[in-house]
């Protein structure tokens, strides 16, 4: 309790979170009532049983089929404000909130729908809460370059509604035999237009996928990476070119990319003197918001005070 009152005063941010898998078993069927939306669950406790992933395509599948229940700006603000007064609550004061467009645009929901919802919980989380945020406009890479082109294009003429929120683009869903070469167009073009790049890479995928999503993409903070240090010349330049990871344990641990929260390398990753974040992922897939994370973690491996205070800090300097 004290360890975690501790972590919750200090200033963090988010910088790893993707709103739909902050969608609850009981918001999933709240929407679906409220849209008449028919789920292949009987209650809510059944669908958190579903919960067991062996791997992140075990996951996606689940997490791909509760965003369907979001189908109005209203889902989308309710969503978001819920997630907002959690972070708030965990010492988040700022949050750079993922989002994946071709999930809703691809089930007929207009993409206007989807940035109005979102904005409008974040520009009240700002007046209420006191947090910031910005948004992550994310690729999903097993779908094609050409798709990724054609959202992009979807959602350009709002730009300039969203320009105080619409910061980045991302790169995420099913990483293995989804390289990042697949998407270097249409993330040189995102640089020419001015967003800044992030991209999922070494979580499942091998550590050459994250020297590519920095020399392919030109990602200015890796997504995951854990696998990185698998690669000893590129442990290097992370560390030289202090180029942020954004790590989240217990989606690792769900997602069985480790064993055991006592297996996993990121106190080692730190230690060696890398710009490693801790956050969510996903929290209400995998069993925790961004303190929860840092609990587990620090009890887990047995980080120092002065590892979370450094935690917390390359966070708030790994922000856009
Ligand atoms: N989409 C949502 N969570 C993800 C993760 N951990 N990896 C890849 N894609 C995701
Ligand atoms: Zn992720």
């Amino acid at each position: 309790q004290e360890l975690r009152s501790f972590i919750r005063d200090l200033p963090k941010a988010e910088l790893h979170l993707h709103i739909e898998g902050t969608l609850e078993a009981d918001m999933i069927f709240a929407l679906a009532e409220r849209n008449k939306v028919r789920l292949p669950y009987a209650d809510i406790e059944s669908l958190n049983r579903a919960y067991q992933f062996t791997d992140l395509q075990s996951f996606l599948d689940l997490y791909y089929a509760g965003a369907a229940v979001l189908q109005t700006e209203q889902d989308f603000h309710d969503m978001t404000w819920a997630y907002l007064q959690r972070a708030a609550a965990d010492g988040v004061v700022h949050a750079e909130i993922m989002f994946d467009p071709q999930t809703h645009t691809s089930r007929g929901v207009a993409i206007e729908t989807v940035f109005a919802g979102l904005a409008s919980a974040m520009r009240q989380g700002h007046k209420e809460l006191g947090i910031s945020s910005s948004l992550i406009f994310s690729f999903l890479r097993h779908l094609s370059e050409a798709e990724a082109f054609a959202t992009l294009e979807q959602a350009l003429p709002l730009r300039g509604q969203y320009d105080d929120l619409w910061l980045s683009v991302g790169l995420d869903s099913s990483e293995n035999g989804n390289p990042p070469e697949k998407f270097q167009k249409v993330f040189a073009h995102c640089k020419e237009l001015g967003f800044r790049r992030v991209a999922h890479a070494g979580e499942e995928g091998p550590a050459s996928y994250v020297r590519d999503a920095l020399d392919l993409l030109q990602a200015e903070r890796i997504d995951h990476g854990v696998r990185s240090e698998e690669d000893p010349i590129l442990m290097q330049r992370l560390r030289q070119e202090q180029i942020p990871l954004t790590v989240c344990p217990l989606s690792n641990l769900k997602l069985c990319v480790v064993p055991d929260l006592k297996q996993h390398n990121l106190k080692r990753l730190l230690e060696q003197g890398l710009c490693v974040t801790v956050n969510s992922d996903d929290p209400a897939y995998f069993g925790g918001y961004i303190l929860d994370n840092y609990v587990a973690t620090a009890q887990a491996l047995g980080l120092s005070k002065e590892q979370l205070v450094q935690l917390a800090a390359n966070s708030m300097a790994a922000r856009f």
